[in-house]
């Protein structure tokens, strides 16, 4: 049907007029412009809430015959209608591709109404798009959480899997990308361990304020239907039901929280891919990347890439996007639902299909990973890094930590000089820097004693390590 207005605007040629159906149609005479139907849809992306849509309409349908609002005749075709949309969607993806509707409520409801006709057309009674799509949305993302703690804790364990296997290895500890001190590997690997326990529990904190079904909070006001929330609730699996239907139908800081969450996923993910990079190559000769997740130079026959590497750092960027983008799109809207909502899907699909696949390429690479051990060892025990042992001596012999800074540095002046080590001095040379110096400072300054030292909870001594990783290993089981 046109008005006047429309067909002004048409015969003008400044709007295109659609054909499409849509849920909203009563109040409207004049006809939508294509191009701002196609703008309008998120169908597109929302049908990945397909599943959840027609669960969280079952559990609505039950609710509405409790209430005695539908019959127990309309509740049984209405839900065997659902079940038949579901199997179908799930048994057919090319379900979704040939329809324009808005977006995947109107889909699931337009494919009923086909399906059993009248009954159909009562479903939405007491229930918004607005509290539907908050509902789809929280149901979707518990099982996404679900899904990516699992892999939080995989790479977890194949950061255990490689600790263990090399409780030997060694290598130097940076700061500034200078060597500094040196480490056990498994140190290093226990590292990252942490970063992805504090990952993990994140995003089981942030499952907590997910869980919390909107469903009865209609538009914005609340529903006036004797519906019991609280059953619904429990039917869909939700831990509480929402306090303030304003608050619930505009709420989508589960959304930004999951992302943050993702995000500092993403910064751990990126900065362990930045290491084993660095490692990789011919400079430092630490790791060798399996073949599996590199790839070559279509010029340079040499060349091995860490591909794999690289776009996990490189990924992490679209995440910190997505974060920016949701707390942008959110600030300054007005209660309660706005259209501008709608953006936020992508943004959360996104940032799991991104972290998802880069948790999984980066346990590939972990599982995968060669260490060259002598050359670890190597570079961990040249370059000084028992500089801060031989100042430690000084101290345990008397000598003010200032000073004992100050002596070792001249002492580290002297070996470059001389292009040797520390423990190449002869004990005379030592000795000329202080008299304190005995023969017991050779093995102050062995690789041995340097890490051994480090036995305080939290540092790098073998057994210290050792009891380390046993704890991080019952932790990812318990
Ligand atoms: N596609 C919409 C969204 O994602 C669903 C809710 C629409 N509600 C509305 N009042 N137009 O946010």
């Amino acid at each position: 049907m046109h008005d006047a207005w429309s067909s002004t605007l048409e015969a003008t040629g400044r709007i295109e007029l659609s054909d499409s159906k849509n849920l909203w149609g009563g109040r409207f005479t004049g006809e939508a412009d294509r191009g701002f139907v196609d703008f309008n849809r998120s169908f597109g992306f929302d049908r990945r809430l397909f599943a959840v849509d027609v669960r969280a309409s079952l559990a609505h349908c039950n609710s509405l015959a409790s209430a005695g609002v539908l019959s127990g005749e309309e509740a049984k075709k209405i839900t065997e209608g659902l079940q038949t949309i579901l199997d179908r969607g799930i048994a057919d993806p090319g379900y979704f591709d040939l329809d324009e509707s808005e977006d995947v409520h109107s889909f699931v409801e337009s494919r009923l109404v086909e399906l059993i006709g009248d009954p159909g057309r009562k479903l939405h009674t007491g229930r918004s798009r607005n509290d539907q799509v908050a509902t789809d949305l929280r149901l979707w993302l518990r099982d996404a959480i679900d899904d990516l703690v699992q892999r939080v804790a995989a790479t977890q364990g194949a950061l255990l899997d490689l600790a263990e296997s090399h409780l030997e290895a060694v290598l130097p500890g940076y700061t500034h990308l200078q060597r500094a001190q040196p480490i056990l590997f498994a140190h290093w690997c226990l590292a990252y361990f942490e970063m992805f326990s504090r990952d993990y529990e994140r995003l089981v904190d942030c499952r907590k304020r997910v869980n919390i079904l909107p469903l009865g909070s209609a538009a914005l006001a609340g529903t006036s239907y004797p519906i019991d929330r609280e059953s619904v609730a429990r039917e869909l699996g939700f831990d509480s039901v929402s306090r303030n239907s304003i608050d619930a139908v505009s709420d989508r800081d589960f959304c930004v929280e999951f992302v943050s969450a993702s995000s500092l996923i993403m910064v751990h993910l990126s900065r362990l891919a930045e290491d084993v990079i660095l490692y990789s190559t011919t400079e430092f000769g630490f790791f060798e990347l399996s073949d599996a997740v590199a790839t070559g130079s279509s010029l340079m026959p040499q060349k091995k890439n860490p591909d794999s590497m690289e776009l996990v750092r490189g990924k992490a960027g679209r995440v910190f996007g997505h974060n920016t983008s949701l707390l942008a799109m959110l600030k300054g809207l007005p209660l309660a639902y706005n259209k501008d909502m709608q953006e936020d899907k992508e943004a959360v699909f996104d940032s799991f299909d991104t972290v998802r696949s880069c948790l999984d390429v980066s346990a590939t690479v972990l599982r995968n990973v060669r260490l060259n051990e002598d050359q670890m060892r190597a570079a961990a025990t040249k370059g000084y890094l028992n500089a801060t042992e031989l100042a430690d001596y000084l101290v345990s012999k008397g000598m003010p930590f200032r000073d004992a800074h100050e002596t070792v540095g001249r002492a580290v002046v002297r070996a470059m000089q001389r292009g040797i080590e520390l423990q190449e001095f002869s004990i005379d040379e030592l000795q000329s820097l202080s008299q304190l110096i005995q023969q017991d400072v050779f093995e102050v300054l062995t690789l041995k004693s340097a890490l051994a030292t480090k036995a305080q909870r939290g540092g790098t001594a073998p057994d210290t390590v050792a009891a380390a990783l046993a704890k991080a290993r019952s932790t990812l089981l318990g």
